[in-house]
């Protein structure tokens, strides 16, 4: 099935999508480059001429979307989805170039070339040409993370402290704080306090930025469970996975929740999302004495108490880390029953599928010009249509042009131009029970 709605083009002028692909992809690359060209080292000579021939391949890149040349065939590298991506294309972009092809295909084919540029390499295979900004990052959200390690040590002994909160509550909490995680902007986090006391100020003002909040919802579908299975189509890597880790931590703790599967891609994937290597990276770089080196003693010994716990998680299969070509495929989420059916059956044994960021929002919706009342389930389509459809939450912040959802008069009320879409200052929390 496809929607009954145009999609997303760089071709139209006002948009984000024609923005990002005048502007943003040229600086994306640029950047890529400045770090393969960091990583050369000129005593290893046959790894130095290959990483010259990668930057040419990249300013060439650049040049062609410069240029909007027609989309051409990728280069065969080996890995299996290079089948899908050459088939896709011929079937329905052909002719199309960078501005004229939708807006979710041009972006996606735009980093599965980057990645045969460096797997077709003996030296750089396996390198991530990201994986130093996100490092760079996740360090300067160092305040938030020893004061998350501190609230969900808290969170965890509530049950037994005289402060108690209601498990709901706790819920609601740790789900934005997995949202905002998301969030390009990191100053938008709430500031929690060592009271006990969450509903703080400015969790409160961020509150207000959720334009459409289902986790009354989501709870009560969650909370009817006792070794539930839940699911996250991560998002990026460092300080929103670090979120999302807390969520997951907290899910396990409270007895709801007995496994949670962690979805990560399989290769770089729009500069920040989340690979296996990332993971772990995290893992070590939470233990490793010199990343944070201002800590504290106590600040040391609370994430390495955390991630003890993380890691026993891990051994002991209640946090399981997978991958599946789907998840960096150029198909919308639509045709994940269809295409990718090991991996959507696997999925219905979950009870709770939570989608993170705003890429995986334009895949569950399409990345179509709906209207902005469109109903949530409607704008999923088969998602919710399905006779297998899955019980699914997305945790989104708005960094595109699509909103759905939205009640009468809240796109009016917050004025004609159009940035509040794509600030990342606005996001939505929606739920989809399923028909299971
Ligand atoms: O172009 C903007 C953009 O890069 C989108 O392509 C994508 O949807 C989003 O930002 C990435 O955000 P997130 O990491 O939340 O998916
Ligand atoms: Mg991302």
């Amino acid at each position: 099935a496809n929607p009954p709605r145009p999609s997303l083009r760089a071709a139209d002028k006002e948009t984000f999508a024609h923005f990002t692909a005048r502007h943003r992809w040229r600086d994306i690359i640029k950047k890529a480059i400045d770090n393969i060209c960091d990583s050369l080292n000129s005593s290893e000579i046959d790894k130095n001429e290959e990483g010259k021939k990668i930057v040419a391949s990249m300013e060439e890149l650049i040049n062609q979307i410069q240029r909007n040349d027609q989309l051409i065939q990728i280069e065969d590298d080996g890995r299996p989805d290079i089948v899908i991506w050459t088939d896709v294309l011929n079937t329905y972009f052909k002719d199309e170039n960078w501005f004229t092809a939708t807006w979710l295909f041009a972006e996606s084919y735009l980093y599965r070339r980057i990645i045969s540029i460096i797997t077709n390499t003996k030296h750089w295979k396996n390198y991530d040409p990201y994986f130093h900004q996100k490092g760079e990052a996740f360090k300067l959200s160092f305040t938030e993370i020893f004061e998350f390690s501190k609230r969900i040590d808290e969170l965890i002994s509530s049950s037994s402290s005289k402060i108690k909160i209601d498990d709901n509550i706790i819920f609601y909490e740790l789900a934005q704080i997995s949202l905002w995680g998301n969030a390009t902007d990191l100053s938008m986090l709430p500031n929690f306090g060592n009271d006990g006391n969450i509903e703080t100020k400015q969790f409160e003002e961020s509150k207000k930025n959720i334009l459409v909040n289902d986790l009354e919802k989501a709870w009560k579908w969650l909370s009817k469970y006792s070794n539930a299975r839940v699911d996250f189509i991560l998002d990026n890597a460092g300080f929103e996975l670090y979120s999302d880790l807390i969520f997951s931590d907290w899910l396990i703790q409270s007895g709801y929740v007995s496994e949670v599967h962690l979805h990560v891609k399989s290769f770089p994937w729009f500069v920040s999302d989340t690979t296996l290597d990332d993971f772990n990276w995290l893992l070590k770089t939470l233990q490793s004495n010199d990343f944070f080196s201002s800590a504290s003693e106590i600040e040391k010994s609370s994430l390495k108490k955390l991630v003890d716990r993380w890691q026993s998680y891990i051994n002991n299969s209640k946090w399981i880390i997978t991958s599946d070509f789907f998840w960096t495929s150029p198909y919308s989420f639509w045709h994940l029953e269809e295409k990718a059916p090991e991996l959507y059956a696997d999925l219905c044994k979950s009870h709770l599928v939570i989608f993170k960021g705003d890429l995986n929002y334009r895949k569950l919706v399409y990345d179509c010009k709906w209207e902005t009342t469109t109903p949530f389930k409607e704008a999923i389509g088969p998602l919710a249509s399905s006779k297998n459809a899955l019980p699914l939450l997305s945790l989104r912040t708005g960094k595109s042009d699509v909103f759905i959802g939205l009640d009468e008069g809240v796109e009016e009320r917050l004025g004609p131009d159009k940035s509040w879409m794509y600030s990342g200052k606005y996001a939505v929390i929606q739920f989809s029970e399923g028909n299971k």
